[in-house]
Parts: structure tokens; C-alpha cells; sequence
């Protein structure tokens, strides 16, 4: 089971016709306000926290100089809850001006200042989820708008009183219109998880056609039960979804919850580890301002980075579930630059108390015969194993509710 299992990971790219707006190589790293910051409109009450232009740019301000920039985390983006209640007289969409004194256009070219990338938000329908005007019948005029201010990615999610039988038809055609722009602009697609949710047959040729990332469940809470259930999700649906995975077409399991209120060091370590197996968007929602050094040190830990980032975009699969708790994700990192690690692999717990697990490449199912030894790397605790031959026994200490991350490849 496990060497077909490797050999499934390592076939898994697909090629046909991807979305063609030179984006989304990689996974997209950076910021993204909804999790962590909602629909917080009273900057009265709450001025430090609410949805404001200065929210944007204290973040904007963090990615520089706390790192996360050097990292790879590249993109600002705004969530629900930006526009004005209305539209202007000439039907186009306008930022809330109290919140938002110098407008997305003035907020674009900050952030490009900084070196970044600004993402905006809209819906499908004629209103957003939190009730503000959404793009439904105006999607030419909106991709027009969006393109003049100097937005850089895009997310439309599904709300509401949209049909969701006219996604397949809608979506695509915002994707024309934000080609037609001429302006190069990461489209972030909510119809998947729409369609999921009405019992709607997806198609994932259609939607990476027209996408470069797409949500395929629900969105991410801050608890674990919340990371659990979606790594379940991408479990359940792997076979469907890895297939379509590669350079500027990923599945979208949502934000980054870590160094929010929930997760645990162990448990933020966890999600990370998935989220760079999984091929997903790193899209932190936190708060740069106050979030704790163990929490940005997982965040920028370049190892898991570098797994999260490689070129060839295999999406990694769940490879055995054993009945105790223990999982183990591997995904084929081929590319991986100035290194010779050919693969990663997640023993994920979901355990109340830590596990101790002995085996051997060999007895992994990993392609030994044609190789006299591995060389192994531990990605959280900075350890390298060193030289491994295939059928030597190793023995790694997975934590309750937790993962041991190891980078390798054939030792040289
Ligand atoms: C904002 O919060 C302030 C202080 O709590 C409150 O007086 C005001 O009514 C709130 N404004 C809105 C629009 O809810
Ligand atoms: C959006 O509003 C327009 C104009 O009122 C209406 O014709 C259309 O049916 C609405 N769209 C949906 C899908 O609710
Ligand atoms: C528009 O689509 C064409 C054809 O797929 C592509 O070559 C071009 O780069 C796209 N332009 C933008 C701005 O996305
Ligand atoms: C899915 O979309 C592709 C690309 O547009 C199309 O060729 C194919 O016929 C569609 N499949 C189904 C089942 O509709």
C-alpha cells in the first residue's frame, strides 16, 4: 500500500489548462483580515482592531520589519466589511470613507511601497455575506475598479441571494473580466465550497481554469476542532483534489490561525506542517502587532517554508491512517532548491499523549532497494538525523495533538 501510495504523490501534477495569468507559482503567502478580525466596523469603540485602512498598514508595517516579508509573505488582503453601504452615483464600489479616508487606491500604493501586494474582497451575489453591496451584477465594472486601484488579488466568496447554479457560468466570467484589465490579479474563487454545500457537482477542471486558488470547505475557525475537521476534508477528498493541484492552481483550506487565541505551540506547529503537505495559501490571520516569538518563529521557520514553496506544487496526501491516532502525510518535493530532500513527511497525532513510533524508510515504503541511504531532517526541532540507510530503525516522539515534520532525501 505504501509504495504505490509514494508513487501516487510522486505522479500527482496535471498540467491541462490551467489558469494562465503567471500567478500563484506557488503557494501565495501573507496576511488576510477575517478570522482574526471579522466584520469589527467600530473604530469608535475599537479603533485599534476594527476593519480600517490603518489595520492594513500596521500589518503591512509587521511584515516588513518583523521578517515575515524576507519569508515570503507578500500579500495584504482586506476581507468583508471595507465598502461603503452603497455604491457611488456612478454604480462603482467605494471604500467606507471614515474608515478608509484615502481610499483603496491610496491603501494600494502604501502597501506597494512596502514592497507588497494588496488583496481585496467581494461576493458573487448582490450582497456580501455581511450585508455590504457585492459584485453579482456588476462584475465588469467591479474588475474594472479593482484593477484601477492597483489590487493585486482578488477573493470573491459565494454570498448571497445568488443562485448557485449560475457559479459555473459567473466565476468564469469575473475571470475574463479581470483578464480584460490587463492588470495581473490572483483570483481567489469561494464557488467550490459553495457548490459543496448545495450538493452542487464540482468541477475541478473548470474551476482551475479559472482560478488560481479556490476554498473547498468551510471556513476555519480559531480551535483545533476547526483544523481537525478540515484536514479530515482534505483527507476524505484527496483523490479528487491533488490531481488538480500544481504551479497556479491550489485547493484553499484556509487561514493560518497561528498565534491566535487557541492553538498550542505544538498544534500551530501542526497546522503549519499541513498547510506547507496540503500545497495551501500560508494566509496568516493573526495579529502581527502582538503575536508571541514561538508563534513567529513556526511562522517563519524556513524549512517548512521551503516545503510549503516548492516549485513542482505537488499537493501531499495522507498515506496511512493507523487505528492509535497517528497518520502519516507525505508529499514529493522534487525541486527543492540547493538541497537534496526529495520528499516531507507529517507524523500527525491526533493523541492525547505523545507516541513514540519506530520504523525504517524501508518499512515505509519508501523506494530503498535503489538506494543506500537517506538523509534526514527534522524541520521544527532543527535536527538532522544524518546518513540513514533504508532499513535502519528511527524512532521519532510524535506530541498529543501534534506533529513531527521530517525533510529527506537520498544522502549523497
Ligand atoms: C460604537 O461603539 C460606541 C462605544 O461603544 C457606541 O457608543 C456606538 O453606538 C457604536 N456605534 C455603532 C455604529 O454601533
Ligand atoms: C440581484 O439584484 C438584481 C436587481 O435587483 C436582481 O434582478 C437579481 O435577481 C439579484 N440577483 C440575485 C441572484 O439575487
Ligand atoms: C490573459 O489571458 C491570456 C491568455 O490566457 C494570458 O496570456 C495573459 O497573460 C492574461 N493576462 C492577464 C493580465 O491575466
Ligand atoms: C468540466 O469542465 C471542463 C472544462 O471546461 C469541460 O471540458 C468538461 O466537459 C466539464 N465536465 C463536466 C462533467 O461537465
Amino acid at each position: 500500500m505504501w509504495a504505490s501510495a509514494v508513487l501516487l504523490v510522486l505522479l500527482g501534477s496535471f498540467g491541462a489548462n490551467a489558469l494562465d495569468n503567471g500567478l500563484a507559482r506557488t503557494p501565495p503567502m501573507g496576511w488576510l483580515a477575517w478570522e482574526r478580525f471579522r466584520c469589527n466596523v467600530n473604530c469608535t469603540a475599537d479603533p485599534k482592531n476594527c476593519v480600517s485602512e490603518k489595520l492594513f498598514m500596521e500589518m503591512a508595517d509587521r511584515l516588513v520589519e518583523d521578517g515575515y516579508k524576507d519569508a515570503g509573505y507578500e500579500y495584504v488582503n482586506i476581507d468583508d466589511c471595507w465598502m461603503a453601504k452603497q455604491r457611488d452615483a456612478n454604480n462603482k464600489l467605494y471604500a467606507d470613507p471614515e474608515r478608509f479616508p484615502s481610499g483603496i487606491k491610496g491603501l494600494a500604493d502604501y502597501i506597494h511601497s512596502k514592497g507588497l501586494k494588496l488583496g481585496i474582497y467581494t461576493a458573487y451575489g448582490n450582497f456580501t455575506c455581511q450585508g455590504y453591496p457585492a459584485s453579482g451584477m456588476h462584475l465588469e465594472l467591479d474588475a474594472q475598479t479593482f484593477a484601477e486601484w492597483g489590487v493585486d488579488m482578488l477573493k470573491m466568496d459565494g454570498c448571497k441571494q445568488m443562485d448557485r447554479h449560475t457559479m459555473k457560468k459567473g466565476y468564469p466570467q469575473m475571470t475574463k473580466y479581470l483578464n480584460a484589465t490587463g492588470r495581473p490579479i490572483l483570483f481567489s474563487c469561494s464557488w467550490p465550497d459553495y457548490e459543496r454545500g448545495a450538493g452542487i457537482p464540482i468541477n475541478y477542471t473548470l474551476v482551475a481554469e479559472n482560478c488560481n486558488i479556490w476554498r473547498n470547505y468551510v471556513d476555519i475557525q480559531d480551535s483545533w476542532q476547526s483544523v481537525l475537521s478540515i484536514i479530515d476534508y482534505y483527507a476524505k477528498e484527496q483523490d479528487t483534489l491533488v490531481p488538480v493541484a500544481g504551479p497556479g492552481n491550489f485547493n484553499d483550506p484556509d487561514m493560518l490561525i497561528i498565534g491566535d487565541f487557541s492553538l498550542s505551540v505544538e498544534q500551530a506547529k501542526a497546522q503549519m506542517a499541513m498547510w506547507a503537505i496540503l500545497a495551501a495559501p500560508l494566509l496568516m490571520s493573526n495579529d502581527l502587532r502582538t503575536i508571541t516569538p514561538e508563534y513567529r518563529d513556526i511562522l517563519l521557520n524556513k524549512d517548512v517554508i521551503a516545503i510549503s514553496q516548492d516549485n513542482a506544487g505537488i499537493m501531499g496526501k495522507r498515506v496511512l491512517q493507523n487505528p492509535d491516532g497517528i497518520e502519516f502525510w507525505l508529499r514529493g518535493i522534487p525541486k527543492q532548491q540547493g538541497t537534496n530532500r526529495e520528499w516531507a513527511i507529517a507524523f500527525f497525532s491526533r493523541r492525547k499523549e505523545a507516541k513514540s513510533f519506530t520504523s525504517s524508510f524501508k518499512d515505509l515504503g519508501l523506494p530503498a532497494d535503489k538506494v543506500e541511504g537517506f538523509d534526514a531532517y527534522d524541520v521544527f526541532s532543527k535536527y538532522y538525523w544524518g546518513y540513514m540507510p533504508p532499513d535502519a530503525n528511527f524512532t521519532v516522539t510524535i506530541p498529543p495533538n501534534g506533529v513531527r515534520l521530517i525533510a529527506f532525501g537520498q544522502a549523497e
